[in-house]
């Protein structure tokens, strides 16, 4: 028996992002009642297929998909509302029922502002090289008021709508100032921006609930909780590839914080990890392949952002890179994804281990000056040609394919349990 059936898990990713932490959440809540988003915002896209029906959210918790869970948006997210309801409408329209009755945010959530987009793209539009590469949708700004304070807006504020219309003013007027010194760009008008959000409000209010509160008594009555994790240890700002990374902490270390809940809470550390590496915007990528076999890599297992469609730059499996992850978020279990995508190659290649002037360096750092000049050292292990994604069983899976799944579990020290071949609930293997 595997231990995400026991007690609550938290899943994250332990690359970049877009490691299938959607497509893992969704098959795990089959087995739980609760799920929970702690980390990020609108940056995030989360994939799920359901007999042959493709959803991606944002916002929304993955448990949405499966009848009776409740899905919680917790403090450590920055909500836009306006997306949030788009997203929504989009299930609505789909059939998926998203109500109060299913979706509860946190008051303590605080809110992306139309400025905070606005933000976001001209300072990435005026970095030149040295852009972050961000998806624009003001997640580093939001969190820089949310540390700022005086300038931040909660999901509280909205039941207030005369101090909300005041705040609104006077923020855009402070803002003005900057945009038009900074970036010349032209001003805000706080008018239909707070009328917006008075009216957003409005509409938010049913969902609107003490989220820590709630949690707290479903870890009392027993029910099982799983914490969706967005983006990657990789991309924390705390512990990834700063300054590339988003602005919140998206290891599994955030969850604490991010949902409001004590260490005990959680027994069991899923860490998501695709079979090979991508990256979507700036920074640096010791294994990137700018080459055929990127190319390779990018066309089959279709990697294009979720959230921005940009291509993701692709490479071969980093150990070192994972192996640092998996040890910061205390992974007690892993699930390997998109194995399916290497199939067809003559030889897979393992980094483990870096040149690093003339030394060898066995251990991730996390310091862009450090990984700028490292020389990935790679092993290479004979590939398998057959398709593998109508596999059902591990045992099914061609040996070369089962002895890379060997090998990256012991280059990364923690157990491998679930491995999957393709995007569906059913090509999910438990090993
Ligand atoms: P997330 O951000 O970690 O949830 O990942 P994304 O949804 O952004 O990207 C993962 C992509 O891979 C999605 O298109 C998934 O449908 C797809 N996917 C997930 N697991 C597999 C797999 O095992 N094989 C293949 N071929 N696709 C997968
Ligand atoms: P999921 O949850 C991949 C990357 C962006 C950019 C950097 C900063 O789908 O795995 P931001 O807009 O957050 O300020 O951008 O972080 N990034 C992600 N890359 N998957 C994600 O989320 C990401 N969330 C942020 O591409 O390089
Ligand atoms: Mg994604």
């Amino acid at each position: 028996m595997t231990s995400f059936l026991q007690g609550n898990t938290c899943v994250f990713g332990l690359q970049w992002g877009d490691e299938g932490k959607g497509k893992i959440v969704d098959y795990i809540t089959e087995h739980a009642e609760v799920v929970v988003r702690y980390c990020g915002g609108a940056n995030a896209g989360h994939t799920v297929r359901i007999g042959g029906e493709k959803y991606s959210t944002h916002l929304l918790p993955v448990g949405i998909f499966r009848p009776g869970v409740m899905n919680l948006i917790a403090n450590g997210v920055v909500l836009d509302p306006e997306t949030l309801f788009q997203e929504i409408d989009g299930m609505t329209a789909r059939g998926v029922a998203v109500s109060p009755q299913n979706l509860r945010v946190s008051y303590k959530t605080h809110l992306v502002m139309p400025w905070h987009k606005q933000e976001d793209a001209a300072r990435e539009s005026s970095s030149g090289e040295s852009a972050i590469g961000t998806t624009k949708r003001g997640i580093g700004p939001t969190y820089a008021d949310k540390m700022q304070r005086s300038t931040a807006i909660r999901v509280a504020d909205l039941q207030f709508e005369e101090r909300l219309e005041q705040r609104i003013s006077s923020i855009c007027s402070e803002r003005n100032k900057v945009l038009k010194v900074l970036y010349d760009a032209p001003p805000l008008d706080w008018k239909p921006i707070f009328e917006q959000y008075r009216d957003l409000g409005r509409r938010l209010l049913p969902y609107v609930d003490d989220v820590g509160h709630l949690l707290l008594n479903y870890r009392k009555a027993g029910k099982r909780i799983v914490f969706e994790g967005a983006h990657a240890a990789l991309l924390d700002i705390d512990h990834g590839t700063y300054p590339y990374v988003t602005s919140s902490s998206c290891s599994a270390l955030g969850l604490y914080t991010g949902a409001g809940v004590p260490p005990q809470t959680v027994q069991n550390f899923v860490g998501i990890m695709k079979a090979y590496s991508t990256r979507v915007g700036g920074g640096p990528f010791p294994t990137e392949q700018d080459n055929s076999t990127g190319i390779y890599i990018r066309e089959r297992g279709n990697e294009y952002g979720t959230t921005t469609r940009r291509p993701r730059r692709c490479g071969w499996f980093d150990a070192v890179a994972v192996q640092y992850a998996s040890d910061l978020c205390g992974t007690t279990e892993i699930a390997l994804t998109l194995l399916d995508v290497l199939s067809g190659l003559d030889v897979v290649k393992i980094c483990v281990g870096y040149k690093h002037r003339g030394s060898t360096l066995d251990y991730f750092r996390a310091d862009m000056d450090t990984l700028a000049e490292v020389e990935p050292i790679y092993e290479s292990l004979p590939g398998w040609k057959a398709e593998i994604s109508a596999c059902r069983h591990y045992a099914e899976l061609p040996g070369e394919a089962k002895n890379y799944v060997k090998r990256i579990e012991s280059l990364v020290g923690a157990k491998i349990s679930m491995v999957s071949v393709g995007p569906e609930r059913t090509q999910t293997l438990m090993r």
